[in-house]
């Protein structure tokens, strides 16, 4: 379903631009920025596809010493032709121990372009598909985005795609609430992005006025915000929110304040603050910004990876029971200590939708894993998704909502159970 939303949202968006990329006999691509001219390279797929690939551009100064915490700043010029043939490192994640390319550095605000070959049919461009990666605001990076599946999906079609890393954790989302230490540090990196893609994207052959900013997850969140915020959101047009909103639970833009039982805590995540926000939250942010074409969407069973049960052991699995779910929404999800005095109402009937409704007549471990999925799929993002998107057309959004249903392979691999 996805899959035919996009090709009809490609099919609308028709493309292009005289694109002033030149090719070498090395294979070598040359283009201007604003900032100067980069050297990146000619890509063709296993599938015969060819892209015009550019890693690494700068788009803001390295946030390093002086710079650490603050705000991105625009990059210097250079003079000689950058080499831009390799990604850059990633930016530091805040927990990194499973985490596979460890290749981080604090200065990673470089950007990477894959475009297609040929110069657009339409003289104003190419449309321009502005990649946001997930990872909870606090790991998550652009280099395993590659760019074969970008050249195979985008670039044949006409479409330049654009991956953006920005600050993440400590460095992009640390607040203590005050005027000097705001957050939303890495909020800013993603605008600074749009900026050097809204200035430059012409000389890829792309439209700087049909830019789609795309995230997942986290990045989902991200999109939502940046087609709020009053400093973003008329430097694109058009929003694709893969499994994630500003109202999210991970991405609660709520001021820092001290957790009594966790006084030392601080969250890493978007916080309302008085110049990204505008001093507004995400509601009364709705009511005011333009509406764009928004295509929302979510997964099923999106909540799975969330459960704790991928990666236990077939038997532990076969084990898991109506128990294991009754236990979960009175002690975690619904105590009274969150839900308040009607706790035993609420817990009831969380119990009876996500235990017994529609339950078999001898339910096995498969249904109660699939369930406890969904429980974690509506606690997480869900439930937010949808009162947004009802804000949304509310308030003249067209929205286009979709559910992505396949599972891949190594996806059932790690929840057997979660075959559909
Ligand atoms: C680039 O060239 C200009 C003019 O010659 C010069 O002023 C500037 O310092 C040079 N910049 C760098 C980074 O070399
Ligand atoms: C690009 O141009 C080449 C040569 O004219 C042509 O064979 C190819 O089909 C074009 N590709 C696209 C995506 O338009
Ligand atoms: C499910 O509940 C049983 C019995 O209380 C417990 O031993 C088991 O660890 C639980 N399984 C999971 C995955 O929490």
């Amino acid at each position: 379903m996805f899959k035919q939303i996009f090709t009809g949202v490609i099919l609308i968006i028709i493309l292009t631009t005289i694109a002033s990329q030149k090719l070498n006999k090395d294979n070598s691509i040359f283009a201007e920025t604003i900032y100067g001219p980069i050297e990146g390279f000619r890509h063709k797929t296993r599938n015969g596809i060819e892209s015009n690939v550019f890693l690494g551009i700068p788009y803001a100064k390295p946030p390093i010493k002086d710079l650490r915490f603050e705000p991105p700043i625009p990059p210097q010029k250079w003079n000689e032709t950058l080499q831009t043939k390799k990604f850059q490192s990633s930016c530091i994640p805040y927990n990194w121990e499973s985490i596979q390319n460890k290749d981080f550095s604090e200065d990673c605000l470089y950007l990477n372009i894959i475009a297609p070959t040929n110069s657009s049919k339409n003289a104003e461009g190419y449309p321009v598909l502005v990649y946001i990666h997930g990872g909870g605001f606090v790991f998550g990076d652009v280099v395993k985005c590659g760019f074969d599946k970008a050249t195979d999906n985008f670039a044949k079609r006409g479409l330049i795609t654009v991956t953006v890393p920005y600050r993440l954790g400590l460095y992009g989302f640390m607040s203590l609430g005050t005027a000097e230490d705001p957050g939303n540090i890495g909020l800013w990196d993603q605008i600074a992005a749009l900026k050097f893609i809204k200035d430059n994207i012409k000389y890829f052959g792309g439209n700087p006025n049909n830019i789609i900013v795309w995230g997942e997850s986290a990045g989902s969140a991200s999109v939502d915000l940046l087609s709020l915020s009053p400093h973003s959101r008329d430097l694109f047009q058009k929003v694709i929110q893969g499994s994630g909103c500003g109202i999210n639970e991970f991405a609660n833009s709520q001021p820092f304040i001290p957790d009594k039982a966790y006084p030392n805590y601080i969250g890493f995540g978007p916080r309302y603050d008085k110049n990204f926000f505008d001093g507004k939250t995400v509601e009364q942010l709705i009511k005011e910004a333009p509406p764009k074409p928004l295509i929302v969407g979510l997964m099923t069973l999106e909540g799975a990876a969330f459960t704790g049960l991928p990666g236990l052991s077939p038997e532990d699995l076969a084990k898991f029971s109506a128990k294991n779910i009754t236990k979960a929404i009175r002690k975690s999800f619904a105590p009274e200590s969150i839900v308040g005095p009607e706790f035993e109402e609420i817990q009831r009937d969380l119990i009876n939708y996500f235990v017994y409704q529609n339950a078999p007549e001898k339910p096995v471990s498969d249904f109660y894993i699939k369930r406890y999925a969904d429980l974690w799929s509506d606690f997480l993002i869900n439930q937010e998704v949808f009162n947004e998107i009802d804000l949304k057309v509310k308030n003249g959004w067209p929205v286009y909502f979709y559910l992505w249903n396949h599972m891949s392979s190594p996806v059932q691999a790690t929840l057997p159970a979660a075959k559909v």
